[in-house]
């Protein structure tokens, strides 16, 4: 075998599930994709207009390593008023390029060799990867449904030994659509507390939640001391592209992810921070807009995928639905694979979040309900040949 010259820690990294098959679905024709982890809708126009305007100024310049000031004070605001936690903009909050910057910013700052992050699975395909990369060692503890793909805190406690340290949720979650309830995140706070452990919560779904409201981990007392909060913009308010997150501690731990934002980013996109911000100063009446219309199609995908015969736990965040697919006798690749190709319909296998995934496909309703509709006439077709 040639020289690669890689480092081990990258050469064993898996490709993303996802990506592998999107590469497949990228050549071929009227495919209907359910398998796209972003929003269909283009970013709101308000916001996208701040953007435009920040470049016309001329405000083509880096700005503060954290990020511009104003943005982490509306957001400090916002995360106030929202969930009642209290961060200071000028220590405690790091503007970054989306969450996947924020976590690796988190995970790079905590993290010494061969520590070991507990994360709950299934999950975000990246979780797994960035805990390598930053030399630690992802310890997974899978979640079933039938408790809902709720957080198991006995699972997690057994999952702890002495190397742990971190354990790293996301919620709502992607894939299941689960919300975390606070009696669990309770139990998962007290864990922390227990055996000492820092709780990196992913909350990027946070305003993307259906008939409830979203439990903000960070904001159960006593946690913050031990807690980075991650959240972005990229699909709260349609601004995948933009590449704008943040994430939010104790300013002690703070002072590291922003050393290593400094030396990897020097700063978030400028007109992306201008426009992050107009999407906290005038983004609710959209934000609300997009729930409504997600929340119509949820239901849309989720009574119809039941009604073909394939189990569907009732998603109550994000915008995923995540069936059962074992009653086809197939496994999830062979599902996606034979969906893809006899009906044009693309699903993510759910072995692409990692263990608890299996039997699994993932669904994505951020796409026009038409869409779903032809989408779910062509899994009729097919579940009538092997359901
Ligand atoms: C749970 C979760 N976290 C983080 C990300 C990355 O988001 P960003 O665009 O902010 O980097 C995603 C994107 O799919 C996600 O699903």
């Amino acid at each position: 075998m040639s020289q690669t010259y890689l480092s081990e820690r990258v050469a064993t990294l898996k490709p993303s599930g996802i990506r592998k098959f999107f590469d497949i679905v990228a050549t071929m024709k009227d495919v209907i994709s359910l398998g796209i982890g972003e929003p269909d809708f283009t970013t709101p126009d308000r916001i996208l207009q701040a953007g435009i305007r920040s470049l016309e100024r001329g405000q083509t310049h880096y700005t503060s390593n954290s990020g511009i000031l104003e943005l982490r004070k509306a957001l400090a605001t916002q995360l106030n008023r929202l969930y009642g936690v209290d961060y200071d903009p000028v220590s405690e909050i790091v503007i970054t390029v989306g969450v996947s910057e924020a976590l690796y910013l988190a995970l790079t700052a905590i993290l010494d060799p061969g520590d070991e992050v507990v994360v709950p699975t299934p999950c975000f395909v990246a979780y797994q990867a960035e805990i390598t990369l930053a030399g630690g060692v992802p310890v997974e503890v899978p979640s079933r449904m039938e408790d809902n793909f709720q957080l198991s805190p006995e699972r997690i406690e057994a999952a702890i030994t002495p190397k742990t340290k971190a354990i790293l949720i996301g919620y709502p979650n992607n894939p299941t659509g689960a919300v975390a309830s606070r009696e669990v995140l309770q139990e998962v706070a007290s864990l922390a507390e227990k055996y000492d452990l820092v709780v990196v919560s992913d909350e990027i779904y946070d305003r993307l939640v259906y008939g409830g409201t979203h439990v903000c981990y960070a904001a159960l007392p006593g946690v913050k001391e031990r807690t980075l909060l991650l959240g972005g913009f990229s699909k709260d308010y349609a601004m995948t592209g933009w590449r704008i997150g943040y994430a939010a501690g104790p300013a002690a731990m703070m002072t590291g992810l922003l050393r290593v934002h400094q030396y990897t980013i020097m700063s978030a996109p400028t007109m992306a921070q201008d426009a992050a911000l107009e999407a906290l100063v005038s983004g609710e009446d959209y934000v609300a807009e997009m729930v409504a219309e997600y929340d119509r199609r949820r239901k849309l995908i989720v009574g119809g995928l039941n009604q073909l015969g394939l189990p569907t736990f009732e998603p109550r965040g994000a915008f995923y639905a995540f069936p059962k697919i074992s009653v086809t006798g197939m496994d999830e690749e062979t599902f996606a694979q034979k969906l893809l190709e006899e009906e044009r319909v693309a699903v993510v296998p759910g072995t692409a979040f990692g263990p608890g995934g299996e039997g699994f496909v993932r669904c994505s309703y951020a796409t026009a309900y038409e869409k779903l509709e032809e989408a779910l006439r062509r899994l009729d077709r097919f579940m009538r040949r092997y359901g």
